[in-house]
């Protein structure tokens, strides 16, 4: 008999329940007679639309064939993925192909059987596929035991604005309502979105992001949606969306200012309706993730500017989440400070501290590239110290944006008032060209095509700044 998770109280005495989905006969006998003398359950059914409809929240596992009467087998895996269905699937193909295979697992299966079926492999890998299944739940119980605060220790600040951003977030994880994360540059809003992931209860599921502005603009529907093979020039082959591969989980829709029109009504409708389609399919898929979505724009103003549509915005701010600069919460400094060099040593193997008087001059800065600037000044001030504690001359912090008296900018060179534009945002977010865009008005693209011919001393990375790990490559 299948062995039954020690916890598992409220399951220890059922059987275990596992449909086989296959139209050939010969393959529903041998599992059943594989698992039912193991006193398992077995349901056969015949067609995908039939398994659609089998499957509930008792069902331990899916057996699954790859080649269905009425839909391809992957496609039905992904079906039962966006709706909700997180059970384990084990595959079945006739065909010794390890592409096929691949995709599979891939698309969500658990592991996959050849045909023909050996009664002792059917058994011992449904035994390991609801086995897994148990310890990953149990480990998310046990998150969820250990309560959220785990993740919220990601979260470096401890003054009352931030007690009140994590009290806040804390609600919200618990909604499956759209949630809108709003901020400048560098507050904190991607690693907001996967904590509100992982604090929910979709945390064992997927978590995938999508960044508006880091993609061309014809690309956008598609990576979304996914496409059908021959769905324009170039689309080779069938591949699903972001959504889709979120399935149950969460999908973080990044810098969603910049979501063309054009796709806009089509996530209207995936908000409103819970349905959408492949770019150029007809098979209508159901949205099963919940959207969690972030902004450093207006989202209003570009609504009054009709650059957004109005309902879209109603539809993705009904949670809002606003992340304050770091200059509003400027006391968390020397907690945020030690984090960061927590891990630094210098090459004396001593650690790397700050002074007094550093420490001050931290405080009194303007910090427009937020806590991701914050992270680089450090970063480079730790490479380049020569001794371990650090002092105001290890600091190089950028002259800010706009102090610089307008007299002074009087007759120069227009190009040259640019390149230092551009130098300086690009030095406040640490190197990030998207985040830099973003600060500057322009498009990623167009700050990229500058850099190159405005300043292309930059362009050849002879920039100061150091790349962030997480820095968007358009390269
Ligand atoms: N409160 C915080 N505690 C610890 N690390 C933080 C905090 N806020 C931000 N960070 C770190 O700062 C960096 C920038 O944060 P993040 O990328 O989440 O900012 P963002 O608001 O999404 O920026 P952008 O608008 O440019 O996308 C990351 O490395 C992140 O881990
Ligand atoms: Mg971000």
């Amino acid at each position: 008999m299948l062995t039954k998770g020690r916890n598992d109280a409220a399951q220890a005495d059922r059987t275990f329940r596992v449909i086989v989905a296959d139209d050939d006969p010969v393959t529903r006998r041998v599992v059943q007679q594989a698992l039912n003398q193991h006193d398992v359950e077995v349901q056969p059914v015949k067609t995908c639309a039939e398994l659609h409809q089998s499957v509930a929240a008792d069902i331990d596992a899916v057996l699954l064939d790859l080649w269905m009467p009425d839909q391809n087998g992957i496609e039905c895996l992904r079906q039962l993925r966006a709706n909700g269905f997180d059970r384990p699937v084990v595959m079945i193909t006739g065909e010794q192909k390890a592409q096929h295979a691949v995709e599979a697992m891939q698309a969500g299966a658990y592991h996959y059987l050849l045909k023909p079926l050996d009664t002792e492999e059917v058994y011992l890998v449904t035994r390991q596929a609801i086995r897994a299944y148990r310890e990953r739940t149990e480990n998310a119980g046990l998150r969820e035991a250990l309560g959220s605060s785990a993740l919220e220790r990601e979260w470096i600040g401890s003054s009352a604005v931030s007690r009140k951003v994590l009290a806040t977030a804390h609600r919200i994880a618990q909604s499956d309502a759209t949630v809108l994360i709003t901020g400048e540059t560098g507050t904190g809003k991607s690693l907001m979105a996967r904590m509100l992931h992982g604090m929910s209860h979709r945390a064992a599921q997927p978590f995938v992001t999508i960044s508006c502005a880091a993609l061309p603009r014809e690309l956008i529907d598609s990576e979304l949606f996914g496409h059908e093979k021959g769905a324009y020039t170039g689309a080779l082959r069938e591949r699903p969306g972001k959504l889709e591969i979120a399935g149950a989980g969460s999908l973080f829709l990044d810098e969603i200012a910049d979501l063309p029109l054009s796709v806009q009504p089509k996530v209207l409708r995936a908000l409103q309706e819970r349905e959408f389609e492949r770019v150029g399919g007809n098979t209508t898929h159901r949205v099963a993730a919940r959207l969690i979505t972030a902004t450093n724009q207006h989202l209003e103003d570009l609504c009054r500017r009709a650059e957004f549509r109005e309902d879209l915005y109603y539809r993705v701010s009904v949670l809002r989440l606003h992340l304050p600069p770091l200059r509003e919460r400027i006391d968390e400094l020397p907690e945020l400070v030690s984090h960061f060099l927590k891990k630094s040593r210098h090459p004396s193997g001593e650690p790397v501290s700050l002074d007094k008087k550093a420490m001050a001059t931290l405080a009194q800065y303007a910090w427009p590239g937020n806590v991701r600037e914050l992270q680089s000044v450090l970063e480079r001030a730790v490479t380049f110290a020569p001794q371990p504690l650090l002092g105001v001359a290890d600091l190089q912090l950028a002259p800010p944006l706009t102090a610089a008296p307008t007299a002074s900018l009087a007759g120069r060179a227009l190009a040259e008032i640019e390149a230092q534009a551009i130098r300086q945002t690009l030095d406040a977010c640490a190197g990030n060209v998207a985040a830099a865009a973003r600060v500057l008005g322009v498009a990623a693209k167009t700050l990229h095509r500058k850099i190159r011919t405005v300043c292309p001393r930059d362009g050849q990375s002879d920039h100061s700044a150091p790349v962030q790990k997480n820095a968007v490559d358009y390269s």
